[in-house]
């Protein structure tokens, strides 16, 4: 591994004679505005210079002047002001309110491992579906910031969203314009790609994080909890300045969609990565190209000595396949793609006092014990409580009220609490008896046969009441912002709202009688309820709906197979079991809920008020070839796989992770996975070529 250098942002050597942004069109253009172009091009190449590259050439008073001499002159001459002139990067628009956006390509998430043995399984498994990839890998500090896409059409910057849920994200253009390591057009030589999408994540390094804290301190306000929040809430506020104030950094690690056009291919991550760095963007520091699996279980080791010396917050280092091909060919699993992973670096332990074990009431009835904990800080976050899961894991760990405990964090992953310090045990303290009645209503609670939690069942137990409405409105839910769990405690307290239905009749007037409520915040609870009516997909829908064991994940498969909850709720146990990760318990719980009267009474008055959404894509053509069947993609498509999956969905096909004799389709791109070619012909599978598939498709979009 080279030597570890604290730079800024470490860059290679060659980004170091960088060119300056591209030269502008020759035109015979008026002395002001050319001065202007000169203007935008030196602040630009000094803006570089001085934020991405750390190395200044100029001093800041000059940059002011310069800065001040473009100003006065795009004030004096509006009509030549570019729009991706360096002053817009100074904030100042302020929005109304942020658009939401699909991304063309979904972010997803990674999944994770935590020592070499797990590495070595995903290894493993990545070889199984894909036996002849090129095991090098690229790797990279995984960030913990907020995930980012930048679009930039022939090298001109022209939308940024949010991660989102990853399918949709919100639009954060002109906060991302005050970024100012993010190229407002890209830097080096035309010809541009058509269209690029540059992801990556925005952060903020620890040192700026302190000053930030110490500025919010001396000013009296309120102090951050993390660098991870300071960037997130700045890129979120309607008010642009915030982010130009704040020292938020974008590092790009990867791509969305991208047309290379006459830029050429690339054919591997690390040429991506390069020609990144050629664009003028800023790359997460110590990206390096492991030329085997053992060299990336060396690069994870030596990301974890030296985690305290890079510039801003990593939580481990993510590993992708260097070989684009492959990485296509293996694609994504509901959540996450096959060629990479989050080496994560392993959990870390600290000692507190478990003051309390309280009971919390879920959405579901469930009775979780929840250790109250004396604050510590484990991983950067100060913890205060932490999850006991159920009673036989309290029994098994025998973890006492007045015990010092062992607290673990992974990651995002909630912290739990791991053993009790015996050698610290007060005398006296005794082993937790579970209640068996809800600390809530006080009705009995039931532990049903082969089940691990108690359940309240009292159906009017105004805390399961709460947290399923909370739920309902909740990011998992509809995600309906302004409606916050305060709000909802207090319609629930007062008896106004007794269902998720009730929150939609609620009106203006009635919250303005409420401690802390102006117009303003009235006028946009009342709004985004309105709109979440109108706008709500299916998939949000179902998961707002609670029904256990239904997670966004669920209802998202569900979503693309039924038409509308009517469907789903008349779906007997044999269809839902046919769909991707649907299982027996699963199945059965999805009939319960639907089974149920006050479900289903519940269910009628949402549709009476109008939130009745219905699946967005078309309906699956029934006499359509592709129609129900399983299908999996190998070998390389003349498409995104993606896309080749989205089509296949559109007619109603059912995507298959793996190659088993359920399948009834496999599609072959160039050069497919001999194994999987032979063992689909031994079980009889059918073969399509590309073309045979597309014209499956096209036959059935003509019907
Ligand atoms: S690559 C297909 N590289 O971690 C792979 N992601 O937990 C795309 N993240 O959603 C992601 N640092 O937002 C990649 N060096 C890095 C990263 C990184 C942080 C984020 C990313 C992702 C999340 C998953």
């Amino acid at each position: 591994m080279d030597q570890f250098s604290l730079f800024a942002v470490p860059q290679p050597k060659a980004q170091a004679q960088q060119a300056p942004p591209a030269p502008l069109a020759p035109a015979p253009v008026p002395p002001e505005q050319q001065r202007m172009q000169e203007l935008a091009r030196a602040l630009e190449y000094h803006n570089y210079r001085y934020h991405t590259l750390d190395a200044p050439e100029i001093s800041d008073d000059t940059f002011d002047a310069l800065f001040r001499e473009l100003q006065a002159l795009e004030e004096a001459y509006p009509q030549y002001k570019d729009q991706h002139s360096p002053t817009s990067r100074t904030g100042g628009q302020v929005l109304s309110a942020l658009q939401k956006q699909k991304h063309a390509l979904r972010m997803y998430g990674l999944d994770n491992v935590f020592s070499n043995e797990e590495w070595q399984d995903f290894v493993a498994r990545l070889l199984r579906a894909e036996a002849d990839a090129p095991t090098a890998f690229w790797c990279d500090p995984k960030l913990d910031g907020l995930a980012l896409e930048i679009i930039y059409e022939h090298g001109r910057l022209v939308q940024a969203l949010t991660r989102g849920d990853g399918e949709e994200g919100e639009v954060v253009t002109d906060a991302v314009r005050t970024i100012r390591t993010v190229p407002l057009r890209l830097h080096g030589a035309e010809p541009f790609p058509p269209l690029l999408e540059v992801r990556g994540e925005v952060v903020i390094f620890k040192d700026d994080f302190a000053a930030l804290n110490a500025k919010q301190e001396a000013l009296g306000k309120k102090l951050f909890a993390n660098p991870r929040n300071a960037a997130a809430g700045a890129l979120r506020q309607l008010d642009t300045s915030i982010a130009a104030s704040r020292p938020l950094r974008f590092l790009a690690y990867s791509l969305g969609r991208a047309t290379w056009g006459a830029a050429g291919e690339c054919l591997r991550h690390s040429e991506v990565m390069q020609r990144l760095v050629g664009y003028g963007f800023a790359t997460p520091p110590q990206g390096k190209l492991c030329p085997s699996p053992a060299a990336v279980e060396a690069y994870a080791a030596w990301t974890r000595e030296h985690r305290p010396e890079f510039p801003m917050e990593i939580d481990g280092c993510v590993a992708k396949l260097d070989d684009l091909s492959a990485q296509e060919a293996l694609g994504f699993t509901a959540r996450a793609p096959r060629f990479a992973v989050a080496f994560k670096f392993p959990a870390t332990q600290v000692e507190t006092l478990l003051q309390d074990i309280k009971i919390q009431v879920g959405r579901t009835g469930t009775l979780t014990p929840v250790a109250v904990l004396q604050p510590v800080a484990v991983g950067g976050v100060v913890v205060s409580s932490a999850t006991l899961h159920n009673e036989d894991e309290i029994h098994a760990k025998d973890v006492r009220v007045g015990d010092t405990v062992l607290v673990q964090r992974a990651g995002d992953v909630i912290p739990e609490v791991v053993a009790p310090v015996l050698a610290k045990r007060p005398q006296g303290a005794v082993p937790f008896v579970f209640p068996h009645v809800c600390p809530e209503c006080g009705e009995p609670a039931q532990r049903e046969e082969g089940e691990a939690a108690w359940r309240c069942t009292n159906i009017t137990c105004k805390a399961v009441r709460m947290q399923s409405i909370t739920h309902f409105v909740s990011k998992a839910g509809l995600d309906v912002q302004g409606v916050g769990k305060k709000w909802v405690e207090q319609l629930v307290a007062k008896g106004r709202v007794q269902s998720p239905a009730d929150l939609f009749t609620v009106t203006w007037e009635e919250l303005l009688a409420f401690d802390r409520m102006g117009e303003v915040l009235a006028e946009k609870f009342v709004d985004a309820l309105h709109e979440a009516k109108e706008q709500a997909s299916l998939h949000r829908f179902i998961a707002a709906l609670g029904i256990r064991h239904v997670g966004e994940q669920t209802a998202r498969t569900l979503a693309q197979h039924f038409d509308d909850i009517d469907a789903l709720a008349h779906a007997d146990a044999e269809s839902l079991m046919a769909l991707p990760d649907i299982g027996s318990e699963v199945a059965a719980s999805i009939h319960t809920f639907f089974a149920n009267h006050g479900n289903q009474a519940q269910l009628a008055r949402l549709r009476g008020l109008g939130l009745w959404p219905v699946r967005q894509q078309a309906a699956p053509q029934a006499q359509g070839y592709l129609a129900g069947k399983k299908i999996l993609f190998t070998g390389k498509l003349s498409m995104p796989r993606a896309k080749a999956q989205e089509l296949a969905v559109a007619q109603g096909a059912l995507l298959s992770s793996s190659l088993s004799k359920t399948l009834d389709i496999l599609v072959i791109g160039e050069k497919p996975t001999p194994s999987k070619l032979d063992k689909a012909s031994s079980l009889g599978i059918t073969i399509l070529s590309e073309s045979e598939f597309l014209a499956h498709s096209a036959a059935v979009s003509a019907l």
